[in-house]
């Protein structure tokens, strides 16, 4: 895919009154996006980047004290799974402060509010009325919800394929990647993503489709799969932030004149698509 297919979103500076604004270059980039699943997002200029890039790299050191993170559950902790080049530290929001340098959690709360802006700026396009924002997406609009922040490497010692085609589950994902790998499904054919420097990958999950529906406009989940690295290339590292509903929440489908045409737990929404993936 041609990087000037894959429009590209700017955020306003913050401000008190109405948080970050999303933009694009023109309504059909918009269209564009929602349809796709996924635009590149401009990195904003008060994020320091550098210093969560470093962190990501030191982690590759054997000897990197962040690698005896205890493992919590299947998706938190220092986590190397055999046959699977993804090594990972993953970690949800309660979590930073105990095991991120104070300088990390702070940037995972900066995702925060960057998370928070693209899921407003996609209930604004929705139609859905505000008030009913909050409730529509288990809390997260407003600062709730789940979030993990997670620094990935791909160890390429580990023959394997990469990352499986999926979609995520959860609202938005923000991905910084230091190397190619990630493709996106279009049209039934699999495509690059490439890295374009200064920007982030943004992609939407299956729960934020989920919740809009039934509203004026709907955003996709895009299918996607991180292809295996070969030996000869660098470590390819990411950042990747995810914006979830809490697991034992519930999400509301609204149209836009606020009234509810459905509603799952987001366990059960979880379980179906589970259950998608492995037919
Ligand atoms: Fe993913």
């Amino acid at each position: 895919m041609r990087n000037s297919q894959i429009p590209v979103a700017t955020l306003s500076d913050d401000s008190a009154s109405t948080g970050r604004q999303l933009f694009f270059v023109s309504p059909e980039a918009l269209d564009r996006s929602w349809e796709l699943g996924l635009f590149y997002l401009k990195i904003p200029d008060d994020l320091d980047l550098e210093c969560p890039r470093q962190f990501g790299r030191e982690l590759v050191a054997a000897d990197s004290p962040h690698r005896q993170v205890p493992q919590y559950g299947e998706l938190e902790g220092f986590i190397a799974l055999e046959n699977n080049q993804q090594t990972k530290l993953a970690l949800r929001r309660e979590r930073w402060d105990q095991h991120y340098p104070e300088h990390i959690a702070l940037f995972g709360r900066q995702l925060d509010a960057i998370g928070i802006a693209i899921i407003c700026a996609v209930f604004r396009q929705s139609g859905i009325p505000e008030a009913l924002w909050d409730r529509a997406s288990g809390g997260y609009a407003s600062g709730g919800g789940d979030a993990f922040l997670n620094f990935v490497h791909y160890d390429t010692r580990t023959p394997d394929w990469g990352l499986r085609p999926h979609t995520d589950y959860g609202f938005v994902t923000i991905l910084d990647a230091s190397a190619p790998g990630l493709q996106i499904e279009v049209d039934g054919q699999f495509e690059d993503v490439p890295v374009l420097p200064g920007h982030f990958i943004i992609n939407f999950g299956e729960a934020l489709s989920f919740i809009t529906a039934h509203a004026d406009r709907a955003v996709s989940a895009v299918t996607h799969r991180v292809v295996s690295q070969r030996s000869l290339d660098p470590v390819r590292h990411s950042i990747v932030y995810f914006a979830n509903p809490e697991l034992d929440g519930m999400l509301w489908q609204f149209d836009a004149s606020g009234e509810e045409q459905g509603s799952s737990s987001v366990e059960d929404l979880f379980t179906l698509l589970e259950k998608r993936l492995t037919q």
